[in-house]
């Protein structure tokens, strides 16, 4: 095993005799939350028993945009029965999307690793450590959820968002090519730099920004890996993709596809 760790990691990485230990990786997730009380609870229950469960060191990042709900309320109960070093909640005051959730949650992680995923217990905090295998293995750059090969699926869908959702990664793997093949899930592990890196490039916004960040990534020459996940359907709360977001997912992609 050593050698061949030694034969792919750089020297930096490799553990000398006589220099101190490296900083042992840290997994900042940010958790963007829109009405999501009753499934905040238990998504961080999942993740703490997740991380727990394969001793990793972690965070979990709420950025609650004003929630009508009450989230907000939850979630303060949850920094409190965690402690504020493993729940950090930075809320804002409205509504502002989630793009810029991202963004906010960003500037107040202090993991080496980023960890994107939903609240609403669609993206199951299990594959996680499936994410940090295949980050090593790889020693990537980004590694995305994939709905689209192996063993990866979506379950609960009607079949016009199934069509949607296919459809925007169709169009879009034959315009920009992108060399990934779930385009707009937001399932996803990031060297901090990188995502630091990606987000300052990225124009878009709304729902269309997964799959710029994917795209400014080939660009850039980052390396991505995939692990497929199952994607399961909401049960509590109703999903925040409308009709506009569809037309601005469309808007964004022309645009990337004129741009880059
Ligand atoms: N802070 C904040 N602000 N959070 C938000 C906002 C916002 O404006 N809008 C949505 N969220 C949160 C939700 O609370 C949830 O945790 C997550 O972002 C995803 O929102 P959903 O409304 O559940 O999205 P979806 O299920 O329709 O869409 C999913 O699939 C899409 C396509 O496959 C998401 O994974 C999308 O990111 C993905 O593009
Ligand atoms: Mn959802």
């Amino acid at each position: 095993m050593a050698s061949e760790e030694a034969s792919r990691s750089p020297p930096r990485s490799r553990r000398e005799p006589g220099r101190r230990a490296p900083r042992q990786d840290k997994y900042s997730v940010l958790l963007p939350t829109y009405n999501e009380r009753e499934n905040l609870p238990l998504i961080v229950w999942l993740l703490v028993k997740s991380f727990s469960q394969s001793g990793i060191n972690y965070e979990i990042i709420i950025i609650d945009d004003g929630s009508p709900d009450g989230t907000r309320d939850v979630a303060e109960q949850l920094e409190k029965i965690y402690g504020s070093n493993k729940i950090l909640l930075r809320p804002r005051e409205k509504k502002l999307g989630l793009g810029t959730a991202y963004i906010h949650g960003l500037k107040y992680a202090t993991g080496n690793y980023i960890i994107i995923m939903d609240a609403d217990l669609s993206h199951h905090p299990k594959f996680i450590p499936e994410f940090i295998r295949k980050q090593k293995e790889g020693n990537f750059d980004i590694v995305s959820g994939t709905r689209y090969t192996g063993n990866g699926g979506v379950y609960g869908w009607d079949l016009k968002r199934k069509i949607i959702s296919r459809g925007a990664n169709f169009i879009t793997q034959i315009l920009l090519r992108p060399g990934a093949s779930d385009l707009t899930g937001s399932f996803r592990l990031y060297r901090k730099e990188v995502l630091q890196k990606l987000i300052e490039k990225c124009v878009s916004k709304g729902y269309v920004f997964q799959m710029e960040m994917i795209i400014r990534a080939r660009q850039l020459n980052y390396t991505i890996g995939e692990v497929p996940i199952s994607f399961v359907d909401r049960v509590y709360g109703e999903s925040k993709l409308g009709g506009n977001e569809i037309v601005s997912f469309l808007k964004g992609l022309l645009t990337l596809f004129a741009t880059t």
